[in-house]
């Protein structure tokens, strides 16, 4: 990591916009100055122009009781009146608003019309299962355009959805569904990963099964289910309901009713430092206010001549936020593809963006540094001359793969903008603006306009330029997160304790400024680990280590990967009676694997080490810098507050 730091520091080259781009660009310069003169007056001009408010808001901000901000409290709206109905009044009814692309080939086109009639459909359908304004859905879907007409749906009824990636396993799914005490779940008999059908409603049946047992109430009602893999189901009676018999014969008409401002939208686990993923929530007017707006400005938006393609799952925030209600309540056309980029050979995501004419491109750098080791003969067999903004997010992006980014998959013109946000933002905060900011390759550079967000030290004072320390944002923005369902407490501790006398919020990232005062990120600062762009709990993947039946104890570090820009490496103790029986080579790929089944396969870790001993402080705190040396294989560090100053030499030997 600290090479990789140096190397940041060491980068200094500039690409200032085209003049032609500037030109039509969506942002103009002044933009800053006037959200800087009154942020709050900013805000809501943005909201008065890119929404439509069935009851017009007067007051703004409400931040006389933080950290729960209020924004736009007494205004009313219906997202998915905004997302849909009000583009076809518009008479846009027939722009494309998804080229969907099914991974073995098929393709469907769905015009806001068609998107506008499925949800009305849809919100006829849960309004029938008795689902109503604040009850939560729990959705488990393939990237298939019912999985967004679902969300649109469930918000349009002023209920709350929880979408929940399908990657995630069983387990982690009825955790979810239990926290947020869902009453639906809608999901799809499966659908296709790597050109075989990857089952889903197998993982809703166990999820939903045994509750006695646990001693936990059941609070799901009924299983709403999307025919996509056609692979064969369980079924029972009663609870489960197919969409394809339910949906097309629904009415067509349902009215948009307007909720308040800050009824709550949607709930987004996320994980912390510790082993329960925490229920983010957002709320209305304010979310889909920073979405839209950071949509249009970041993306440099066209919506009657660009395609645009944010490749995130929707199990993700960068899926919400940036391929559902932003995109939509802009009028955008997008790409939705279901599948993985390598299917059925590498540079299936180059041909989709030849197919479509893709013009916005937004990814994570995990992705391109995979393309860049598979060489850029694949890309360039392809015409991507469309493509005229570039967005990166989820992890710091190495000026190298930055560079190649812009190269070989922009041309060496079209602008990138590396966009530095978080479930809990709701939305991009750092980045810069294409048209305006001369970008530096792998800085998140200058907040948005009508953000507040700087580098300060552990008291919390600014740091000066060229210096580094934590991420903080100074003021309250609209999309930030209301809260951590069912848990005021936690949130409060979490994000707002750490600067309490300043009322900063804590992101938990580290971040540099340069000479210029542009941001640089440089990763967590706690015990969460970003794999792929994917947040991942050290303190999770443990307790799941622990939980099988061989293992004593249990560390987990995030080491640097040259792909994935964290892995996950575990340092495990085993329990006597099983190494006695078992090598240890094979006891180690069979936790590798547990974990997959127990969490999901993105929390599978990388390597397994079967350690005698781990370092411990005096008072039995982990040590995971040590360990981290250990992973990344430097030198360990200081290890003088170490209980047993021994125990890293075992431990070095032992991973050899
Ligand atoms: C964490 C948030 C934002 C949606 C995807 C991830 C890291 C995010 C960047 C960036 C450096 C980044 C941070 C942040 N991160 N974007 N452009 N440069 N780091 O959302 O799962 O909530 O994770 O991702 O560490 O705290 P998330």
């Amino acid at each position: 990591m600290s090479s990789q730091i140096d190397h940041l520091l060491n980068e200094n080259r500039e690409f200032p916009p085209s003049p032609e781009f500037a030109a039509h660009a969506v942002a103009k310069p002044e933009i800053y100055e006037r959200a800087a003169a009154d942020p709050e007056a900013f805000w809501a001009e943005q909201s008065r122009e890119l929404l439509t408010w069935a009851k017009p808001f007067t007051e703004v901000l409400d931040w006389s009781n933080p950290p729960f901000a209020k924004w736009f409290a007494d205004g009313e709206l219906n997202l998915a009146y905004n997302c849909l109905d009000r583009h076809v009044e518009a008479g846009n009814g027939d722009r494309v608003a998804f080229h969907f692309e099914g991974e073995p080939g098929d393709t469907r086109t769905v015009t806001y019309s068609d998107l506008t009639d499925e949800v009305k459909r849809l919100a006829n359908v849960l309004e029938g299962l008795g689902i109503g304004k604040g009850d939560r859905v729990a959705l488990y879907l393939p990237m298939i355009p019912e999985a967004v007409a679902a969300m649109l749906a469930v918000v349009r009824i002023g209920a709350i959805h929880s979408v929940v990636f399908g990657g995630f396993s069983a387990d982690s799914l009825r955790a979810r569904i239990d926290d947020a005490g869902a009453k639906l779940v809608i999901t799809a008999d499966g659908g296709w990963r790597k050109g075989k059908v990857s089952p889903l409603k197998p993982a809703v049946d166990q999820a939903l099964a045994d509750r006695d047992g646990k001693g936990v109430q059941a609070t799901v009602e009924n299983v709403l289910v999307v025919r996509r893999g056609e692979n064969d189901v369980d079924w029972i009676e009663g609870r489960d309901v197919w969409y394809h018999d339910v949906v097309p014969q629904a009415s067509a008409e349902h009215e948009a009713q307007a909720f308040p401002a800050e009824s709550p939208a949607f709930i987004l686990y996320t994980s912390g430092t510790t082993g329960n993923p925490k229920g983010i929530l957002h709320t209305s007017g304010g979310y889909l206010t920073q979405a839209a707006f950071t949509h249009r400005n970041v993306f440099d938006l066209h919506p009657e001549s660009d395609v645009y393609w944010c490749t995130a799952d929707i199990g993700w925030i960068t899926g919400h936020s940036y391929a559902v209600y932003g995109p939509l309540a802009n009028g955008a056309t997008q790409v939705l593809y279901e599948g993985t980029p390598e299917f059925p050979k590498p540079g299936r995501w180059w041909d989709v963006i030849e197919k479509y004419g893709v013009t916005i491109f937004y990814t994570a750098p995990t992705a391109i540094r995979g393309f860049m080791k598979q060489g850029r003969e694949i890309p360039q067999a392809r015409d991507l001359s469309s493509l005229r903004v570039l967005g990166s997010v989820g992890e710091p992006i190495n000026p190298e793969a930055w560079m190649w980014y812009r190269d070989v998959v922009g041309a060496g013109t079209a602008p990138i903008v590396d966009t530095w946000w978080q479930t809990e933002t709701g939305a991009i905060m750092i980045s810069p603006l294409p048209g305006i900011t001369a970008a530096k390759p792998g800085s998140a550079q200058v907040p948005l306009p009508g953000i507040s967000a700087t580098v300060v030290d552990e008291q919390g004072t600014p740091v000066d330029n060229d210096n580094g320390g934590l991420l903080v944002v100074t003021k309250p923005w609209p999309s930030m997160l209301r809260g951590i369902w069912g848990d005021p407490e936690r949130f409060v501790d979490t994000y707002w304790k750490m600067f309490a006398d300043k009322g900063f919020y804590f992101a938990g990232d580290g971040a540099r400024l340069d000479e210029d005062g542009d941001v640089w990120l440089l990763g967590r600062v706690d015990d969460v680990m970003n794999v792929s762009g994917h947040r991942l709990s050290t303190a999770e993947i443990e307790s799941s280590l622990v939980a099988h039946e061989a293992t004593a104890e249990a560390a987990v570090v995030g080491a640097s990967d040259e792909t994935t820009g964290q892995a996950v490496v575990a340092f495990v103790i085993l329990k006597e009676s099983f190494l006695r029986e078992n090598s240890a080579a094979g006891l180690a790929d069979e936790l590798r694997k547990w974990v997959g089944t127990q969490i999901g396969p993105i929390a599978r870790p990388r390597d397994v080490y079967v350690v005698s001993e781990l370092p411990k402080t005096r008072s039995g705190k982990i040590m995971r810098r040590l360990l981290r040396d250990v992973a990344e294989g430097r030198e360990v560090g200081d290890t003088q507050t170490l209980a047993d100053t021994a125990v890293m030499s075992v431990i070095s030997a032992q991973v050899k």
